[in-house]
Order: C-alpha cells, then structure tokens, then sequence
C-alpha cells in the first residue's frame, strides 16, 4: 500500500533572485526541520505567467507565497494582481504576499479579499514563515466534528443514553444479528450517538465543533453562511421556502423541480407561478427554462418573492444564471438554486461559476451525490444579505430530525475538507477520464456520447446554456437493445449498474470516485455490446409531449389537504374519463420518467392531460406514475367536490371573469375545453408519440 501522507507543494513567486534564492533554501531548511505533517515542500517561479502555469498544472499545489518584487503595476500592485488572478482561478489555495516595511501603510489600499496574510521582507523569519504556512493547511484540512467524534470514541465512555444499541453493544454478542456488527463495522456503531454528547455540539443549534465545520464549510463553497443537514436537500429545498414564503407568496418555478420543491410548495402555502421547461422529445431529456420565459414571469409578477431554478439539471445542463438573477434581484425576487447535482463545481475552474459566484441568494447541494458524504448528507449554502437567521433556524429545527445520524455530520466535514484539498486535482483526473472515456464511446461507432448541440431543445439554443461534462449521456439506440435491456445487460454480464435511462439513452455519472479500472470496464462492455448489436427497427421514437400547465383554480395546499373524492381515470369503455375535464385535482400526479408533474395540487384537469396519462398507463413499457389513488384496482384521480372546491380560502386568488359572473363550473369546463382543444395534441397525437 503507497504511503498516503499529504504532498502539498508551495509555490514562492518572485523575479528578484537575490531574495528568492535565500527565501527558498530558508524555507526549505525550515520544513526539513520542523514538524511538517502536510509534506510541504518550496517550489518557485520567476514571473506571473509562470506563476499562472504551475497554479493550473500542479493539482498538490496548497499555498502561494508572493514577492512584491514582481514587476509591473508598482510596489505591491503586481503581486495582489497575481493573488486575484490565482483566487479567480483556484479559490482555495492559501495566498500570502511578502511586502516591506515601509510599504506597510499601503497594505490597507491594497488589501485584496484573495490575500490570506501577509509577511514582512525586511523580517526574513522563515522558520516563523513556515510554521504560519503549516498552521494555514491545519485550518483548512481541519475535520472538527470528525475529530471530536473520532476523540469521544476513544475514550471509551459508558453509554447510558440513546442509541439503544449502545454502541453496538446489543448487537455483537447476539446470535441473531452480531453479523449486522460486523457488516457495518465496530467504529460506525461507537459513533452513532446523539445529543446527549455536550462535546459533539448540537445540528439544532451549532455553538462548538458543529458551528466551527459549518464556517469551514462556508468559506470554501464561498457563502456567508452554510448549514450542514442531514436530511437531504429534499428536506432543506422546504426549510429554505417556509423561511422565505409566507401563505400565499408567490414562487416562480421551474415546473421540472425536483418533487421537495412541489412538496415545499404545499407546505409553505405558497402561490406557484409554473413555468415550463424545454425539452428534448428525441431523447426524452428535459433541459433549462427557457431565458425569456423567465424574463416574462419576472416581469409579470414583480410581486413574487423568491425563483427556484435547478442548476444543473439531472442531465447535466448548466443555465446562463448571472443575468437571471440580476433580472430577479432587480425585480427585488430571490433566487433559490438547487445545486443537488453540481456541489463539486466550486473546486475546480472548468465547472464555475457556481450559483454562489453568479449571486443566488440560497443554494442547496446534496453533498452525497457528488461528493465524499454519506447518502442524505447535504448544505445550505445562505449569501442573502437580508437573511433572517432566527427564522431559517426556527424553520431548520422544524424540519430536522432531534437525533441526526452523527456519521453523516462527520462525513460532510470529510467531503468538504476533501474538495478543499484534493478537489482541484481529482477534478481534473475526472475530466481528463471523462474525454477518454468519450472518445472510446463514441469509437465504437454504434453508441455516442451526447453533446450539448445533441440535449438542448430549440427553445434554448441561444440561452448560453453549458453542459456539466461529468454527466454523459450515452444514445443507444444504434445497438438494437432497448434501454432496459441495456441496463440489465450491463448489470448482469459487465458488473455495471449506470445513473438512470431515458428510452434511448443511458446516462453515467463520473464523480470523485470513478477510477482507471472502472472505466476500462465500461469501455470493454461498451465495445462488446456494439459488436453484438441487434438489426436495429425502423420506426424512431419521441417522448409523449407532457401537456402544458393548465392553470390552478386554487393553492396547491387548499387542495391537498382537503379529503375530494375520487374520479376513475377510465370511463367503462376504457377511455380518458370525461368528467375529468375542469375537476381540480388534490394531489401530485407525476410520470417517471420524466419525473415532471403533470398534476398538482389545485391544477385544472383537461382533456389532453387525461389522455396523456391513460396512454402512460396502457402503454407497453412500465412507468411509474406517482399520485393516482387506486380504487378496486383501478387508478383514479383525488379531486376537489364542488362545495370544498367553493369554499376553498385562496379561489378568490384565482377566479376567472367568468367564474365571478356566477354558472362557475359549467362555464369553466367550457372554457377549458375550447381552449385545449386549439394548440395541444389530440389524444391520438399523444398516443402515437408515446414510446412502448
Ligand atoms: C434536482 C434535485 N433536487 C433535490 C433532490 C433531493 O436531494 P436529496 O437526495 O439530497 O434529498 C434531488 C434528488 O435526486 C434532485 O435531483
């Protein structure tokens, strides 16, 4: 087994060889004799240019020392120049920059955000220099929740208190379940504790080791303030909008949020403003809103409150965010950014800006999916400058379990301090497997590896719109093999199990964890399977259009909890049920894949919304379609009676002129009907485009 002690290699950057010179060989004299628990060894560079190469090449690189020397701007200027560039490039490396003592009054003028200290060229301390370096790595690289719950393990202590297992205590010596023991292992049993460990902190209210790795946490994803959860961005999308929502609250959203926003929407009362998602029908793939769909719903609704945006999306596909949150900030809206998906991107430049750097207000990362963390192991990432602290927090502790898993706590610290460290470096490794393993794809000549001329629909060729290349999305539908026959194929014979798969695609996801080996495993099936391809049939397939928002007759949380009745989504004949048509339904109602509700609460059932659902179900190939009732075996739709529909506190809120004018109902399904029948797909249209 190689050694796993850290390198971490600093760079002195200067032009003036008769103080490099000294510097370097004090320095390293200094590391050779000290403690030097990082492994720093003194790299140099004469110009910033060079400088500028070794901060992109050197993936150990930790710390940058920079001498005033450097020509250009004057005294000083240069080399805070050079720190903002490096920060711009690889916000966290640690950057020190060495002025005289006669320039010390300038240092105030130039002080710049990127710099961490400063030492004095006159005061040549260089064991003093070294030892600030070190100390500077054992702030960064530091796990205080780890290490206090690896500290408390240690010591041994009789548990009298919850868990019940004691520590596992319950568990090794039974003949039933000491295997469960040995299975997770002694150490993740010892540490799951709760709160009645005073050293380990409190999650609900952070004044120790939990409050020092959130600030950690902070600087290094570049917020103001970041909370560590351990109930998964599911749970933090809702706390974010019951902090910022009151009842009836208007939230602009991407009708393709994940379901904690649409969940969060019941919850919080808020009034949604929906909008439509672009789509890829020849892949099955959803991409971002479109720029001037948002542009519109900001400028029709001045009064909403916040804008909730998926960045990237599951597929990948980054939105132009700097220009749309400054429309929303200048519409006084702030923006919340789901960044489940993209939690890596700070550390490296090729995937930046993050939805920090381009201004959102709230950020939300499933540190687990991308990073070093435990499953449900996520962050609030807080740059709002009117937070409201007390709120957010009264709201997390609403939401947060009382006895949080404390190893999920200790893995985020390790995730972080992973993407700290070695994040740059890894990231690179990831990107370089990532074009290799592309190429060979795409080599085999039978499947390709999408790009983002392939994914993006027409509607947002022009959005500026990147795509995240750590997520490929594989087209087979040259190999004759469905997408489920792929999948199992793949599982059963090559030891692969992929992300998820559209009907013609498969998506894989590259992460800190994918090695060499892996991919030459993937790369060796990929090519055996295109040499078995099957005949390939003619017809091509397009997704079923999902149908357009119809509108909502009242808030979704009116509907929700409100016990309707429930409609058969068949009529005798098996066909789309009429009555249906201008019922509201009460519940969720979304088809996986896509995953994009094609209900919610409160929303108005029309003809095409029926029928697309009815082709869902009767189709050959197995969806998931989440939120029907099933009465007698057959599926059924919750919809609101007339009376609760009536009663319900936020119709005013929605009531057409026509309603107002009184005949309501009868009105408004003939209403509805007229209006669907115009643009959108007939049933038989849906039908014939719905793949199985
Ligand atoms: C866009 C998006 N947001 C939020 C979530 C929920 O994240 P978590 O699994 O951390 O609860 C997911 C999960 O897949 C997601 O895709």
């Amino acid at each position: 087994m190689p050694s796993l002690k850290p390198v971490s290699r600093a760079l002195v950057v200067s032009n003036d060889a008769a103080w490099l010179e000294p510097a370097l060989s004090g320095l390293a004299s200094a590391s050779a004799r000290l403690d030097n628990p990082f492994g720093i060894a003194f790299v140099s560079a004469r110009t910033g240019d060079h400088a500028m190469q070794t901060v992109k090449a050197d993936g150990d690189l930790q710390l940058v020392v920079i001498d005033k020397s450097l020509a250009g701007l004057g005294p000083g200027q240069a080399a805070l120049d050079l720190a903002n560039r490096i920060n711009s490039w690889r916000p966290e490396l640690s950057l020190y920059v060495v002025l005289s003592d006669d320039e010390r009054a300038m240092v105030e003028e130039l002080v710049s955000h990127a710099v961490d200290g400063y030492f004095d060229r006159d005061e040549p301390d260089y064991h003093g220099w070294f030892r600030i370096l070190s100390a500077e790595l054992a702030e960064k690289s530091a796990t205080p929740f780890y290490d206090a719950l690896q500290a408390y393990v240690k010591m041994a202590k009789d548990s009298w208190h919850s868990p019940g297992h004691s520590g596992g205590d319950s568990l090794k010596n039974s003949p039933w379940v000491s295997d469960f023991y040995e299975f997770v292992g002694e150490n993740l049993l010892r540490a799951d504790l709760s709160v009645s460990v005073p050293m380990l902190d409190s999650l609900l209210h952070p004044t120790g080791v939990i409050a020092t790795a959130q600030n950690l946490a902070a600087t290094a994803f570049g917020a103001r303030k970041t909370y560590l959860a351990t109930n998964g961005t599911s749970t933090t999308n809702k706390i974010i909008f019951q902090t910022l929502l009151a009842p009836g609250d208007k939230l602009l959203l991407d009708r393709n949020c994940h379901k904690s926003v649409h969940h969060g929407v019941i919850l919080s009362d808020a009034r949604p403003v929906y909008l439509d998602s672009s789509v890829c029908r020849e892949f099955g793939i959803f991409g971002p809103v479109p720029k001037a769909t948002i542009y519109r719903a900001i400028k029709e609704n001045p009064d909403a409150k916040a804008l909730i945006l998926t960045c990237c999306t599951y597929d990948g596909m980054l939105y132009d965010l700097k220009p749309i949150v400054e429309a929303a900030h200048k519409a006084g809206i702030k923006v919340i950014i789901d960044e489940a998906w993209y939690a890596f991107a700070r550390f490296h430049p090729a995937f930046r800006p993050t939805a920090l750097e381009c201004g959102a207000d709230y950020v939300t990362q499933s540190i687990h999916k991308t990073l070093t963390s435990f499953s449900q192991a996520s962050m609030v990432h807080v740059n709002d400058p009117e937070f409201d602290e007390h709120l957010f927090r009264e709201n997390f502790n609403m939401y947060a379990s009382t006895s949080p898993q404390y190893a999920l706590i200790a893995s985020l610290d390790v995730g972080r301090k992973q993407a700290m460290m070695e994040g740059y470096k890894l990231l690179d490794r990831i990107l370089k497997l990532g074009a290799e393993l592309r190429q060979k794809i795409n080599s085999t000549g039978v499947f390709r590896v999408l790009d983002i001329g392939d994914l993006l629909p027409d509607e947002v060729r022009n959005d500026g719109v990147r795509l995240d290349p750590t997520k490929l999305t594989v087209d087979i539908s040259k190999s004759g093999y469905s997408a489920d026959e792929m999948e199992q194929v793949l599982f059963d014979k090559y030891n692969i199990q992929g992300e998820k798969s559209t009907f013609s695609t498969l998506t894989l996801l590259l992460g800190v964890g994918t090695t060499r080996s892996k991919v030459s495993r993937l790369c060796d099936a990929m090519f055996r399977l295109a040499k078995d391809r099957r005949r390939v049939p003619k017809q091509s397939y397009r997704m079923a259009e999902v149908p357009h928002f119809s509108r909502l007759a009242c808030l979704p949380r009116s509907a929700f909890y409100e016990s309707g009745e429930c409609l058969y989504l068949l009529d005798d004949d098996g066909r789309p049920n009429e009555a249906l048509t201008g019922r509201v339904c009460c519940d969720q109602v979304l088809a996986y894949p896509p995953g994009i509700p094609v209900l919610v609460p409160g929303q108005v059932i029309t003809p095409p919304i029926t029928s697309y659902l009815a082709k869902l179900l009767k189709g050959n190939k197995p969806v998931e379609v989440h939120g029907l009732a099933d009465i007698d075996g057959e599926y059924a739709v919750r919809v609101l009676t007339q009376e609760e529909l009536e009663a319900a506190p936020s119709r005013s809120l929605f009531l057409q002129d026509d309603e107002k004018a009184g005949d309501g109902d009868r009105q408004q399904q003939q209403k509805v009907q007229q209006l669907e029948q115009l643009p959108v797909p007939s049933a038989d249209s849906v039908t014939e485009e719905v793949h199985d």
